[in-house]
């Protein structure tokens, strides 16, 4: 495998031209073309030099060299083109979620297992370095044992963010689009869940999709955890909002997660960590430290990684069974809260 590692780019809308933006910066890795129906492709391909293309066929019948694709289309589209790029032999790393139903996510992943082609799944959260030191406090066990976690996802979607007639249909809501990197990044941190309760509403956009959420989880390790999220709500209480990761969103100091452990808790992404220096009580004083780090551009690092699981220098971070694992949980919410009942998920 070359050192310099090739990259196609489908879908060069909201997220896709980041990841055009993130191929430049990086060290190690090229876009050589672009795929898109829509002129928009067109137009990246220009910022960049570079071919592009108005489908999947074209591209790869067009005998450009590469070796790996980014698949950043619509959540409908993905298991479609995922499943066409395995069978051209080419590494993928597609956007979160994996596909927009749990059964096509299953489809890529037994794809992906049977033909030995890596498939990264995009949950750039994961090469924050606030998650990554979050994981360390909890395994280490400055938290004691992790009794509860809360996560917010609240904020406000203007008018012509819904104007992509895929953003109101089933399978692309605030749950698959937003909370899906919370569920994530709560794995992450807690391990595996076990079961699942929900409400969701749709009552103040009125789309096919949910537009509010309310989530009890109960993970394997007997923690529990609350999700709220909606795209309908002024706020400033989301990872969008205050990790700072992307310049289209204005960055806020507050908080979004707390993780509650018996010794102490930690709020992120500010990583503040609170503890009690001498018996634990809610009647003696407790401290917030801010945890020091120094952080770097997660999509960066996120295509940085790629191009070593390309080099089969390393396995995905973040797998197609993750991928199914979260899109389980996605289902068990549209189940929980169709059904009004408790979904077991182990
Ligand atoms: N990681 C993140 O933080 C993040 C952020 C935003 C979106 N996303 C995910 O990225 C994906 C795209 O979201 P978006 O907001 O950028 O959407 P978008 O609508 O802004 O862009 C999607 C682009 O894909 C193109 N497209 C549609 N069908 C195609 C095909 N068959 N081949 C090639 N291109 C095709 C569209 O013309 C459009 O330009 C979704 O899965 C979404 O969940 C991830």
């Amino acid at each position: 495998m070359p050192d310099l590692v090739r990259l196609a780019l489908l879908g060069a809308g909201l997220i896709g031209h980041r990841h055009a933006q993130a191929i430049s910066a990086a060290d190690g890795v090229e876009l050589v073309a672009v795929v898109d129906p829509d002129p928009v492709g067109g137009c990246v391909a220009q910022q960049h030099g570079i071919a592009s293309y108005r489908s999947l066929p074209t591209l790869l019948g067009s005998g450009t060299k590469i070796d790996g694709v980014i698949v950043a289309t619509p959540n409908q589209t993905h298991e479609q083109l995922t499943l066409a790029c395995i069978d051209a032999r080419l590494a993928v790393l597609v956007e979160k979620p994996l596909a927009d139903t749990l059964s096509a996510a299953e489809n890529i992943r037994q794809a992906s297992e049977s033909s030995g082609i890596p498939v990264l799944v995009g949950h750039h959260r994961r090469y924050n370095g606030v998650l990554e030191k979050a994981r360390e406090l909890v395994d280490s066990g400055s938290l004691g044992r992790i009794t509860s976690v809360q996560s917010v996802t609240w904020l406000f979607k203007p008018e012509e963010y819904f104007q992509a007639e895929w953003r109101r249909r089933s399978g692309a809501g605030p749950v698959s689009i937003n909370l899906i990197h919370d569920i994530d990044a709560l794995r992450y941190l807690c391990g595996e869940v076990a079961s699942v309760q929900a409400m969701t509403s749709n009552a103040v956009r009125g789309f096919e999709v949910e537009d509010s959420a309310a989530i009890l989880l109960r993970f394997v390790s007997g923690a529990l955890g609350t999700m709220s999220v909606s795209d309908t709500i002024v706020a400033p209480h989301s990872w969008e909002l205050t990790a700072g990761e992307n310049p289209m969103y204005p960055a806020t100091d507050e908080s979004c997660y707390q993780i509650g452990g018996t010794h102490g808790s930690l709020s992120l992404p500010n990583l503040t960590l609170w503890t009690q220096s001498g018996e634990r009580s809610w009647s003696h004083p407790i401290s917030g430290t801010r945890v020091p780090l120094t952080n770097e551009d997660p999509l960066i690092r996120q295509v940085t990684h790629f191009a070593d699981v390309i080099r089969a220098r390393v396995t995905p971070r973040v797998t197609a069974a993750d991928g199914v694992a979260n899109q389980r949980i996605l289902q068990a919410i549209a189940d929980s809260s169709k059904n009004q009942m408790t979904v077991e998920l182990t």
